[in-house]
């Protein structure tokens, strides 16, 4: 049994390492520290409503009093603290629009956290970190835990920092902290921003579909749950000090993607628009994940012929979800809940 503080719980892969908790962990006590930014929606999160193990607490991971707060209330659960950490602002096209707010939260946001998970003692720190510090591929080869960092985006170069500040405590503290580098998720509750959820948004309402470039950038896509499944498993029995990278060997290039998203949901490729590319955008993606598989026995269990068609089904059956992110509408939710 254990005590958790989870950063960015209200997000996309948080909501879902939440429920996984929930329906596989249920006696362990879990704390949520979540600002909800645009990308934090509590409607993700309706599902562990009566969950006595569970507290939400609205807090910035950069102030250091309000995660003190998400301490106090860990506290009171007792026992050893963990704490496995998500917050970060996440999408590389807003990093390329403002940096700003990427080095705030990901780069002193983590500064803070550390800080003060040092100070009580943690017992592990799982920082949850990105394939994309380790830049960017050719035609062929993969990352593994060895490739050296090298960043292209304000968003993986705050990410990069964020886990040098990790290893830099890890080094010099001998702070308990793991570090995991995962390739690009897909799933239920993925702020439609993200490529899979924004396409099938926009061709479930007949808009055009906006490709980058030549449509030619290969992602390795790994369903939400197997990454959920490989933060737990790295949570309760990786190695203090090491990194472990999370893919799933599906490689696939954009417009694949794309084109395979219109064929289930029966539109038509003439919704697809090629459009500016993205600055810096990197080519290629692969993750070789053969250190978890041999250390810890994680290895993912979704074929993206399968999953896919269950995400594209989850996104029809929430049209109200979407919609009310789409719209905005979630935050008059978060307006009255919380003031602002
Ligand atoms: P997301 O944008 O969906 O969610 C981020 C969450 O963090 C939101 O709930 C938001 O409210 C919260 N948050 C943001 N700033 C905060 C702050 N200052 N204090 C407290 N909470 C804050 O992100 P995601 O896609 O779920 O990604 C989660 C983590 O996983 C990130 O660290 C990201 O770098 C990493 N990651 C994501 C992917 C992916 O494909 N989405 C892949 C690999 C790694
Ligand atoms: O690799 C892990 C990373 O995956 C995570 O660290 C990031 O948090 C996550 O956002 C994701 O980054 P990407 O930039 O790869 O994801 P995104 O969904 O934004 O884009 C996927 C690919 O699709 C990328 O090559 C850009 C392209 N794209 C994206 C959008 C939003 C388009 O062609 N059109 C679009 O409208």
């Amino acid at each position: 049994m254990k005590t958790l503080i989870v950063t960015g719980g209200a997000g996309f892969i948080g909501s879902n390492f939440l429920h996984l908790l929930h329906a596989s962990r249920p006696d362990w006590k879990v704390v949520n520290l979540d600002a909800l930014t645009y990308a934090g929606n509590l409607e993700n999160l309706i599902s562990l409503e009566g969950w006595k193990n569970y507290e939400f607490v609205r807090g910035d991971i950069a102030r250091r009093e309000d995660v003190e707060r998400a301490f106090a209330a860990a506290r009171r659960f007792g026992g050893p603290v963990s704490v496995v950490h998500f917050a970060a602002e996440s999408h590389v096209d807003r990093s390329i629009e403002s940096g700003l707010p990427f080095v705030q939260t990901n780069v002193l946001g983590t500064q803070v956290l550390l800080d003060a998970a040092r100070a009580h003692g943690v017992e592990r720190f799982v920082h949850v970190s990105t394939d994309e510090v380790y830049g960017s591929l050719g035609d062929t080869g993969y990352f593994t835990e060895e490739t050296p960092l090298a960043p292209n985006s304000p968003y993986s170069a705050s990410k990069a920092a964020s886990d040098l500040l990790v290893r830099a405590a890890v080094h010099t503290h001998g702070f308990p902290a793991l570090v995991t580098r995962c390739s690009n998720n897909y799933g239920p509750f993925q702020f439609p921003e993200k490529l899979v959820p924004l396409m099938i948004a926009k061709a479930s309402d007949g808009e055009s579909l906006p490709v980058y470039g030549d449509g030619k950038n290969v992602r390795d896509w790994l369903y939400v749950v197997d990454h959920c499944e490989a933060i737990l498993a790295v949570l309760e029995r990786g190695r203090l000090g090491e990194t472990y990278n999370i893919g799933g060997h599906n490689e696939y290039q954009n417009i694949a993607i794309v084109r395979r998203l219109l064929s289930e949901l029966g539109k038509p490729e003439s919704l697809i628009r090629y459009v500016k590319d993205r600055p810096g955008h990197d080519r290629r993606y692969a993750i070789d994940a053969s250190k978890i598989e041999r250390e810890l026995g994680w290895k993912p269990r979704y074929r993206l012929e399968d999953a896919l068609p269950l995400t594209i089904a989850w996104y029809r059956s929430r049209a109200g979800w979407l919609q009310r992110v789409r719209s905005g509408a979630y935050r008059e939710y978060l307006a009255r809940q919380y003031g602002g």
